[in-house]
């Protein structure tokens, strides 16, 4: 299965801040954001990754994040023109998914739940994963049964029908390219994940899966705050022990800086 991060976006939640840099290169304590969602896709054991930016900061990324060698992985970049929508990422990146799964991760999400089972025993159509809210009307909502089959997906229901919201984790089949083909913008002039999900909901091929422990979208001073104390916490981010490389140029960095 591959992977994609996405970390385009316009940030303007966290305006001013975001005129000069984006979103998901903004430290969460003592890691850049983008770290959380790498190493959650890291740990499923994905290791070749699409990261799609915006334009404004693109190379940003890749002097951060580079070839993706020091994290045994494989890195590819593109770049997002505008924010025309979550689902545009699969358009965008329709070469590098060829023929294969895909999972997606927004760039400003962080979870320590472990998707490697979900991932490993993937068989075809799409799984969107649910995190229980308390204010449902904000959020995409998620009714499932016991099997985990969604039965309905509605964005910010007035009646909502669970307290279930679509976290910003999902895997799409390999038939993910031609759905969004057929997907039109809607008012807000987005390709709609929600849209996207409607067509496998359609052909019953769309599961949910509750996440256990931590879900934060990053997104706003308050959640970014929130996330800043719980990885300092609970020491999240990338356990530099799993990647030697790494440790070694963060070594270099802090002997160059007498620390
Ligand atoms: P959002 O938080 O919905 O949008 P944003 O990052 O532009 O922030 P704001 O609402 O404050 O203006 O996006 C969620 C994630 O998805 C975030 O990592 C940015 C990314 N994204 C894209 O890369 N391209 C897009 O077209 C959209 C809508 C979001």
């Amino acid at each position: 299965m591959k992977g994609i991060i996405l970390a385009g976006g316009e940030g303007t939640r966290l305006h001013p801040i975001t005129k000069v840099t984006s979103k998901q290169l903004l430290p969460v304590y003592n890691q850049p954001m983008i770290y959380f969602p790498l190493q959650t896709l890291l740990k499923a054991g994905i290791r070749d990754i699409l990261i799609i930016v915006a334009p404004n900061h693109s190379g940003d990324f890749v002097n951060l994040l580079g070839s993706g060698k020091q994290f045994d992985a494989r890195f590819s970049y593109e770049v997002q023109d505008k924010p025309e929508g979550l689902a545009q990422a699969f358009l965008i990146g329709s070469d590098f998914i060829g023929k294969d799964d895909v999972a997606m991760i927004l760039g400003d999400n962080i979870f320590t739940h472990d998707f490697a089972p979900a991932i490993k025993t993937f068989k075809g159509g799409a799984k969107v994963f649910v995190k229980e809210v308390h204010d449902p009307h904000r959020f995409g909502i998620v009714e499932f049964d016991a099997m985990g089959n969604v039965v309905s997906i509605e964005e910010k229901p007035d009646n909502p029908k669970s307290n279930f919201a679509q976290t910003g984790f999902y895997i799409f089949d390999k038939h993910v390219v031609e759905n969004v083909k057929s997907l039109k913008p809607s008012s807000r002039g987005e390709l709609e994940i929600v849209d996207l999900a409607k067509i496998y909901l359609e052909k019953k091929q769309l599961q949910a899966e509750a996440l256990q422990g931590e879900w934060i979208d990053a997104g706003t001073f308050e959640s970014l705050y929130k996330a800043s104390t719980i990885v300092r916490e609970n020491d999240l981010g990338i356990d530099l022990n799993n990647f030697p490389k790494l440790q070694v140029q963060i070594k270099d960095v802090k002997k160059k800086m007498f620390l």
